[in-house]
C-alpha cells in the first residue's frame, strides 16, 4: 500500500490523481498545491512546505513518510526535486535535474539530439542580433525563431515572410520582449507536417509508450488566435499509425534513452516527445518535455487500463519490466473550458456550478479552480477539462460536447472543433 504525495495544481494533476485513486494499492493521496476539484482530505494546507527549498521539501516528505512522490510540472523537476528526494531515499516519479534540462534548455535538447542522431530541425543559436539577421537572410523563409530559455512557449515565431523574422528578432534583441531569455535565440529550419504528442514512461532501462495524442494550441476554432497552453486534445491520433510509432521508438526514444544512460544519467519518469510528422510518415522532434503534457494527459490517462500506482512506483524503482500497461479500446477527447480573454488577461473569480455527469465515461478535470467559503470559483485561464471516453473518436467527442452544452458558466469559452480534423 502506498502513501503518495502529488505535486502540481493543473488539469494534468487532476487526471493523474483520478487514475491513482483507481488503484487498490493507494492508501492515501495528498496533493500540493492542488485545486478546487480535490477533496479537502487530499489538499495540504497552503505553505505546508516551500517547493523551491531543498531542506523544506526533504523535511516535509520525511516527516510524513510518503512511499512515493509524483511530480507533475516541469519547474520543480528542473530545480532538482527528484535529486533532493533521492538523497533521502524516497522514490519519486520524474527525471533528475540533469535529465530535465531536455525541457529546461533548448540548447541542451538540441545538442543531445545531434549526438544521438535523433531527427529534428537543423538549428543555429545566436546571441548577436546582426549575426542572427544575416543567418535568417542567408537561409530564407519559412524559418522558425525561438527565444532560448523558459519563455513558456510564447517565444516561438514561425516566419513565412522575411519581415516577420526581422520583427521577431527586433522584439527579442532590442525590445527585450522575453527579458533575459531574449539574450539568445535558436533559429530553426521549418518543419512541415502534422503535430502529435507521444509520452514514454521509463525506469532508466526499459520504457513503454502511451497512445499518441494531438493537442490544439490555438485559442479559437480553425486554429486561429494566439497560442495557448492547449485548448483540447484527443487520442489516439490517427496520424501516428503503428508504423509511425515504431519509427518514433527506433529513431527517437531508443537513442534518447540510450544517450542519457551513456552519459551516466539514466532517464526516469516521463519523456514527452512533441513531434512533427511529414507526409511520408517520417517523425521529427519539435521539442521534448520532461513531464506529462497538459491537456493531453486528460485524454491519454483515461485510456490506460494499467495500475498507475504500480507503474509510477516501478518507474521510480527501476522495475518497469514487471508491470503491465494495457490500453483500452476506443478513443478519448478532452475539451478545455477557458476564461474569456485567455491567454491574455482574463476574468477571474467566476462562480462555477457544475452539473453532474450522467455517464461514467465523462470526467470533469479541474484546473484553474479554487474553493472560497465552500463555493467553487475560477482562478486560472484554463478552468476545466471535460474529458470523455467513447467507443470511437466521434462518440467521445459527442459525449464531451453533450456535457459542455449543459454547462452554463458566464465569461468563459471553449473550442467547438476539438478532434474535428480526425473525424
Ligand atoms: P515549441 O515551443 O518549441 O513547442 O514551439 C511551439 C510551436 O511552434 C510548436 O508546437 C509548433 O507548432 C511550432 N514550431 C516550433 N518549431 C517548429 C519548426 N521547426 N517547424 C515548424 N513549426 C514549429
Ligand atoms: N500541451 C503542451 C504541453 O503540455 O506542453
Amino acid at each position: 500500500m502506498s502513501r503518495i504525495l502529488l505535486i502540481g495544481s493543473g488539469g494534468r494533476e487532476s487526471a493523474i490523481a483520478y487514475k491513482l485513486r483507481q488503484s487498490p494499492k493507494l492508501s492515501s493521496l495528498h496533493v500540493f498545491p492542488g485545486n478546487g476539484g480535490f477533496p479537502e482530505s487530499e489538499l495540504l494546507p497552503a505553505g505546508a512546505f516551500d517547493l523551491k527549498k531543498k531542506s523544506s521539501v526533504q523535511e516535509f516528505v520525511k516527516r510524513n513518510g510518503y512511499d512515493l512522490v509524483v511530480v507533475g510540472p516541469e519547474d520543480p523537476l528542473v530545480d532538482g526535486i527528484c535529486d533532493w528526494l533521492s538523497e533521502i531515499g524516497v522514490p519519486t516519479f520524474g527525471p533528475s535535474a540533469y535529465c530535465a534540462q531536455v525541457e529546461g534548455s533548448k540548447e541542451f535538447a538540441k545538442s543531445l539530439m545531434k549526438q544521438a542522431k535523433v531527427p529534428t530541425a537543423k538549428y543555429e543559436s545566436f546571441s548577436d542580433h546582426t549575426k542572427a539577421l544575416d543567418y535568417v537572410r542567408k537561409e530564407g523563409v519559412p524559418i522558425v525563431i525561438k527565444a532560448d530559455g523558459l519563455a513558456a512557449g510564447k517565444g516561438v515565431t514561425v516566419c513565412f515572410h522575411l519581415s516577420d523574422a526581422e520583427v521577431a528578432l527586433k522584439e527579442i534583441f532590442l525590445d527585450k520582449k522575453f527579458g533575459e531569455s531574449g539574450s539568445k535565440v535558436v533559429i530553426e529550419e521549418f518543419m512541415a507536417g502534422q503535430e502529435a504528442s507521444v509520452f514514454a514512461i521509463s525506469d532508466g532501462t526499459d520504457y513503454f509508450t502511451l497512445p499518441a495524442a494531438q493537442d490544439h494550441k490555438r485559442a479559437f476554432d480553425g486554429d486561429l488566435g494566439p497560442n495557448t497552453g492547449g485548448m483540447g486534445a484527443y487520442c489516439p491520433a490517427p496520424i501516428v499509425t503503428e508504423k509511425v510509432l515504431e519509427k518514433v521508438k527506433r529513431s527517437i526514444f531508443d537513442p534518447m534513452f540510450e544517450i542519457f544512460r551513456r552519459q551516466g544519467h539514466p532517464y526516469k519518469g516521463l519523456l514527452y516527445a512533441g513531434l512533427m510528422i511529414d507526409s511520408q510518415g517520417e517523425p521529427k522532434v519539435v521539442e521534448f518535455n520532461c513531464r506529462f503534457g497538459d491537456p493531453e494527459t486528460q485524454c491519454v490517462l483515461p485510456m490506460l487500463e494499467g495500475d498507475l500506482v504500480e507503474i509510477f512506483t516501478a518507474s521510480a524503482k527501476g522495475r518497469l519490466s514487471e508491470t503491465q500497461a494495457s490500453v483500452g479500446k476506443g478513443a478519448s477527447t478532452v475539451v478545455v473550458l477557458a476564461a474569456k480573454g485567455y491567454p491574455e488577461s482574463y476574468a477571474k473569480n467566476i462562480p462555477l456550478e457544475l452539473p453532474q455527469t450522467d455517464s461514467k465515461d465523462v470526467v470533469v478535470f479541474h484546473a484553474g479552480t479554487s474553493k472560497k467559503d465552500g463555493n467553487l470559483i475560477s482562478t486560472g485561464g484554463r478552468i476545466l477539462g471535460i474529458s470523455a471516453r467513447g467507443s470511437d473518436l466521434k462518440d467521445s467527442v459527442s459525449k464531451a460536447y453533450a456535457y459542455l452544452s449543459k454547462l452554463n458558466v458566464p465569461d468563459t469559452f471553449y473550442r467547438k472543433d476539438i478532434a474535428g480534423k480526425a473525424l
